[in-house]
C-alpha cells in the first residue's frame, strides 16, 4: 500500500525534528507560485527563449541591449512578486532552529523578503548589476532606466550579477554550500529539476554522507531517484503543511 501524502509529510516532519544539520536546496519551482516563471517544463522560459541567446557571456557581449531587455523584464517580475507560503515556511523552519542553511539557485530576493537569514545564492542576484571592467556593483530597486546601464565608477557597461551558462559559480557560496552538504543529516530539495550542475550535486553529497533526502516537487525530477521521501505537490501547499506537522511533533516531544 503506497503511503498517502499526509503519511509522507508526517514521516518527513519526524526526520526534520530529529535532524541536527538540516539544509535546503531550492530552485525555480520555489518562486513559481509567486508568478515567476520556471526555466524548464511546459511553460518554462527555455521553451520560449534560447538560453544560448540570453544566458551566456557570448550572448551578452554580442548584444548587451537585447540581453538587458530580457533581464529588465525579469527584474520587473521579481520586484512586483511577493514571497509565497513556501518561502515563508522555510523562513519559519529556520526561525524554529531546524533549518541551518538555505541554498538557492534562484536569483530573486524572495527568500530574503520572507525572512530567511542563513542563505547562500549559488547563481547570483538579478537585482544587482556588476561592471564588466572594474567589478563595481549596483543594487537595483527597479529595472535600469538606461540599457545597458553604465558603471558610475569607470563608465564601462554593467551586466546582471548572475551566473550564466559556462561561467563559474561564486567560490565562497559554492564552498559554503558543499561544506554544509557534507555535514547535513537531512536536506529538503524544493522545486528544482536537478539537472544543472554543480548545484544539482548537492543532494547527492548529502545522500552519500548518509543523510536523508526529502524532495518537494509537482513532478519527478533528476533528484527523485535518490529521494528517500518524495512529497508530490506544490511547494506553496506542501511546505506549510510540513512546518505545521513539525510544530505539532516538536510541541509533543
Ligand atoms: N512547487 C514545487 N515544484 C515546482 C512548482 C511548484 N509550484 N512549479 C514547478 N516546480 C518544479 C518543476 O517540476 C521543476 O522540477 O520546479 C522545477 C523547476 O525546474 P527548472 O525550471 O529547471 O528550475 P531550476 O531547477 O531551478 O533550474 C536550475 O537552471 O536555467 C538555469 O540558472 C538557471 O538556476 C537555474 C538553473
Amino acid at each position: 500500500m503506497v503511503d498517502s501524502l499526509q503519511d509522507l509529510i508526517q514521516k518527513a516532519a519526524h526526520i526534520i525534528v530529529k535532524s541536527k544539520n538540516l539544509i535546503a536546496l531550492t530552485g525555480a519551482g520555489m518562486s513559481a507560485e509567486s508568478g515567476i516563471p520556471t526555466f524548464r517544463g511546459e511553460n518554462g522560459l527555455w521553451s520560449k527563449y534560447r538560453p544560448e541567446e540570453l544566458a551566456t557571456p557570448e550572448a551578452f557581449f554580442r548584444n548587451p541591449r537585447f540581453v538587458w531587455e530580457w533581464y529588465a523584464w525579469r527584474i520587473g517580475l521579481v520586484i512586483n512578486a511577493k514571497p509565497n507560503p513556501a518561502h515563508k515556511a522555510l523562513a519559519e523552519l529556520e526561525k524554529m532552529g531546524f533549518l541551518k542553511l538555505t541554498i538557492t539557485q534562484n536569483v530573486d530576493n524572495l527568500h530574503e523578503r520572507a525572512g530567511t537569514k542563513r542563505l547562500v545564492k549559488l547563481h547570483g542576484d538579478i537585482l544587482t548589476a556588476r561592471c564588466v571592467s572594474c567589478g563595481y556593483k549596483l543594487h537595483m530597486s527597479e529595472p535600469p532606466k538606461e540599457i545597458p546601464p553604465k558603471c558610475p565608477s569607470c563608465g564601462d557597461i554593467m551586466r546582471p550579477d548572475v551566473v550564466w551558462f559556462g561561467e563559474p559559480l561564486p567560490v565562497k557560496a559554492l564552498e559554503k554550500a558543499f561544506e554544509y552538504a557534507r555535514r547535513a543529516d537531512a536536506i529538503i530539495v524544493v522545486g528544482t529539476s536537478g539537472v544543472v550542475y554543480p548545484a544539482g550535486i548537492i543532494p547527492h553529497v548529502v545522500k552519500n554522507s548518509g543523510g536523508t533526502v526529502i524532495e518537494v516537487n509537482i513532478a519527478e525530477s533528476g533528484i527523485t531517484e535518490i529521494a528517500d521521501i518524495f512529497l508530490k505537490g506544490a511547494a506553496g501547499k506542501v511546505l506549510p503543511e510540513l512546518v505545521l506537522e513539525v510544530k505539532r511533533i516538536s510541541e509533543r516531544t
